[in-house]
């Protein structure tokens, strides 16, 4: 980096002082952005995510932003600024809240973990630039090494006695200390003669014993690599105090127990219709044989991309010629194509979609009965019920709009309600028309995945709440909806293996309700027509779809605000 860039640096650090000392007048969008920046800074900083100086700045950090919070004077806000308000003192509280029950939890795995602070002690002078002494670092290595020899020995004596969960979350923090380590010593080697001639060594044997220790406690603490099985599905379950945190903040004022029972609700229609349709066929009331019949009826290998762009270019035609949404022509012609890997299809076993659609189809080294499922899983029916969902006026669509209107709500308040919630809503409205789905297979695909959706919501549930295994819930999908099991698997382990929010599978049938009850109170009311309504939808930026509707009702808000709106007619 050149000297004049550091300079201006080093001056700029000078600017965010006086920028803060003045926050209190800062427009909200540019309060939204200085925390994601902010939390951009932390985070990359403080980057052990088990040490205890990273909880400490991000929960101070949290606090001190809820007290600047208060000193800003909510009532001379606009609408779009209270909304702004609202979500950011939602934000802070989640991740406080957050943090904590994550705090908690290391608890119960920290017995795993006897050389951790001594690791974090490494690896924090690393980050802090201090002086080498390498003598000293090869001593502590050396510890580090012994100690997780006796922690191997110990788990594999039968010492401990966890449960899987807390053998996976040892696992994740072996897995972070890990990486850390790898960066610890390419930072410093060969740079520093004296390094390499104490640290190498102990640093190699550390590196293996941990990693070994690793393998230890995946196979026989969190169930994993068992012999003559595929991986176990593992995930970590949140609990219902963990739950109870991410509904508040989706702004959800209903218990698990009560969206289980929505869930339920919700299954039971379809399967009144899925009869209905499965009649209309010839097959009767067992539509599992319906089901069947429209699994088989898929693209032959090599047609499957081709059959897709006709798909994605039917749902934007088909909004805009009944004039439901606005479709930019930008958005329209730029999209792109790309095919899923093998690996990959196996926690992504249907096309995904956003500015590219990825498509997942059988590749030439499957084996038979793989290749035959992963066609009947992607079959002409679910994915026409679908294509629109992941693109126009599904995700693609969204997305887009998000990048362009009150984009700084983009990535600080991105939630599924808002966004799964947005692409199931319009496989509702699909359904509910009589022009799109025009065959009895048709429908049925489309009612597939709103079971799906339903289950969804039952299953991730109920595992959060410790009521259910992973792999009773790939069962549940198998028995219930003659999920194919290989997609069943993908499934489970997408949403259970902690790169999605707790919420995220209930996301799309509880966001899909609200902006479905919101399109009563809004559009049936005379309020909007359809396309006004879902043009603003897409303007409001993400948030819970509670703070949509105060943006397009116009809502009275409160400072203190609590979620309260039932959105939701349980029979
Ligand atoms: C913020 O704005 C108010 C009213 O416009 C003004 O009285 C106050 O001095 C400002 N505060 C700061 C820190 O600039
Ligand atoms: C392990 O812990 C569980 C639950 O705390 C307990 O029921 C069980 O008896 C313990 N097993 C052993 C071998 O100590
Ligand atoms: C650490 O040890 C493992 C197992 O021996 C090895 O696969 C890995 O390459 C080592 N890491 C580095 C950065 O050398
Ligand atoms: C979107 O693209 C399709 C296919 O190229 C085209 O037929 C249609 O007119 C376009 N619609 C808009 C709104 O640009």
């Amino acid at each position: 980096m050149a000297l004049s860039a550091l300079v201006s640096q080093f001056s700029m650090s000078w600017a965010s002082v006086a920028l803060v000392s003045d926050s209190v007048n800062m427009s909200m969008t540019d309060h939204v952005l200085r925390v994601q920046a902010d939390l951009g800074e932390l985070r990359e900083f403080y980057n052990i995510d088990i040490a205890p100086r990273r909880y400490d700045a991000l929960n101070t950090y949290h606090e001190d932003e809820l007290g600047l919070l208060k000193k800003i004077d909510f009532e001379g806000l606009d609408q779009e600024g209270k909304v702004d308000y609202i979500l950011l003192r939602t934000f802070h509280t989640r991740q406080i809240n957050n943090l904590d029950l994550q705090k908690s939890s290391q608890e119960d795995y920290e017995i795993l973990l006897p050389f951790a602070d001594d690791l974090i002690e490494l690896l924090e002078a690393r980050q802090d630039v201090k002086p080498m002494v390498a003598k000293e670092a090869a001593n502590t290595l050396n510890g580090i090494q012994k100690s997780a020899a006796q922690a191997s020995k110990k788990v594999q004596d039968g010492g401990f006695n966890v449960t899987e969960t807390t053998g996976y979350l040892a696992s994740k923090a072996i897995t972070g200390l890990l990486e850390r380590l790898a960066e610890w010593y390419t930072f410093y080697s060969t740079y520093d003669p004296l390094f390499d001639f104490w640290v190498t060594t102990p640093w190699q044997s550390t590196n293996t014993t941990l990693t070994e220790y690793l393998t230890v406690v995946e196979t026989t603490l969190a169930g994993m690599h068992q012999e003559g099985e595929q991986d176990a599905v593992v995930g970590e379950p949140i609990g219902r105090a963990g739950l109870e945190v991410e509904l508040k903040a989706e702004m959800i004022p209903y218990t698990p127990e009560q969206l289980i029972d929505i869930g339920n609700q919700e299954f039971e229609w379809c399967e009144k219709e899925m009869i209905a349709q499965s009649k209309a066929l010839g097959f009767g009331a067992d539509w599992k044989e319906a089901l069947e019949h429209v699994k088989n009826d898929y693209m032959d290998p090599g047609k499957q991309t081709e059959y897709i762009r006709e798909l994605v270019v039917e749902g934007s035609n088909f909004v805009t010629e009944r004039d439901l949404v606005t479709v930019p022509p930008l958005a329209n012609s730029t999209w792109r194509m790309t095919m899923i890997d093998a690996e990959r299809q196996k926690v992504s076993p249907f096309f995904l979609g956003g500015p590219v659609i990825q498509v997942s189809y059988p590749v030439e080294e499957m084996e038979h009965d793989l290749k035959l499922m992963v066609m009947r899983g992607n079959n002409k029916h679910f994915a026409r019920a679908t294509a629109f969902h992941e693109m126009f006026p599904g995700h693609r669509l969204q997305l887009y709009m998000a990048d362009r209107y009150n984009s700084h709500r983009r990535y600080m308040f991105d939630t599924p309600f808002f966004v799964e919630g947005w692409a199931l809503y319009w496989e509702m409205l699909f359904y509910d028309r009589d022009d799109f789905h025009t065959s009895p297979e048709g429908r049925i695909g489309a009612l597939w995945w709103r079971m799906h959706r339903c289950l969804r919501i039952i299953f991730s549930l109920r595992f959060h709440l410790g009521e259910l295994s992973a792999q009773e819930a790939v069962d549940m999908l198998v028995d219930r909806i003659a999920h194919e099991r290989s997609n069943a698997e993908g499934e489970v382990r997408r949403s259970l293996e902690g790169s999605y929010s707790p919420l995220y599978q209930a996301g799309y049938m509880l966001g899909a309700l609200q902006l479905w009850k919101l399109r009563e109170l809004v559009v049936d009311s005379g309020k909007l027509s359809e396309k006004e309504y879902h043009d603003a939808i897409l303007k409001t930026g993400m948030m819970p779809i509670e703070m949509v509707k105060a943006l397009i009702m116009d809502d009275g808000l409160s400072r203190d605000f609590e979620t309260e709106w039932e959105f939701y007619d349980f029979d």
